[in-house]
């Protein structure tokens, strides 16, 4: 038996980080979908492969090694052995892994392993397609959502904090770019699943985000008890 939470909804709507708190606080294993893709586009840039080099990147996916952890109750990240937490959160890779993870092959690697880590497992999953191509019968659903320009101001904040030079013009086309893109992929788009429960962050704090999906999680959770 397992237990799934999904979280999907466009970049910078705050699923991160509602995510890992949800983790701790009800004990679900963080598998981080976005963290996934990132990690293929760092080893991307880091053979540097172009990204016309459809062929190339997808030949990367042979020998690739994504592995998640956890370091002082924080959720990490490795590529082939490497920890890439806070690298994978750089420019460069956030300006092409929406690219690399429109391509099929990329996709059904990753959903491959993100379906492995979570067998027999109780987890909570963010990323775009998770409710509704990646697990489509997850218990709890959630579509988190936010203005382009709230969004842009949060990722501009969490940025700062992480010592990530990026201006808030540039977040702001970051965002837009990304989202054009996730919404257009021919596998995997951006889409909230039917079943999903909607909510809009914009103006909300992190906390109020936090306890109402809890709430939508127990009381899910106690309802498949009985
Ligand atoms: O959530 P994030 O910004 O770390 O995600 C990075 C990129 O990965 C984003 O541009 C879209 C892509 N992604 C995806 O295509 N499917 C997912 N399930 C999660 C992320």
């Amino acid at each position: 038996m397992s237990f799934i939470v999904a979280i999907d909804g466009p970049a910078g709507a705050g699923k991160g980080t509602v995510t890992e708190e949800i983790s701790k606080r009800i004990g679900l294993i963080n598998i981080g979908s976005g963290s996934a893709y990132r990690a293929v586009a760092l080893k991307t840039i880091k053979e540097n492969i172009k990204l016309e080099e459809t062929e190339k990147i997808i030949k990367l996916l042979d020998d690739i090694q994504i592995d998640f952890g956890m370091k002082d109750n924080k959720d990490i990240i490795y590529l082939d052995g490497e920890e890439v937490t806070e690298r994978i959160r750089e420019k460069d890779v956030s300006d092409i892994v929406s690219q690399v993870s429109s391509i099929k092959e990329v996709r059904f690697k990753l959903n491959d392993i993100f379906r492995k880590c979570a067998q027999g497992k109780n987890i909570i999953m963010e990323g775009r397609d998770i409710g509704s191509y990646v697990f489509p019968n997850a218990d709890v659903k959630i579509y988190l959502d936010a203005t382009v320009e709230e969004r842009a101001r949060r990722r501009f904040k969490q940025n700062k904090e992480k010592g990530i030079e990026m201006t808030y013009e540039e977040i702001i086309e970051n965002i837009k770019m990304r989202d054009k893109n996730d919404k257009e992929k021919e596998i995997g788009a951006l889409v909230q699943a039917e079943d999903a429960i909607y909510i809009d962050s914009t103006g909300m704090t992190i906390k109020d985000e936090i306890e109402e999906i809890v709430k939508i999680i127990e009381e899910k959770f106690l309802q498949n008890k009985k």
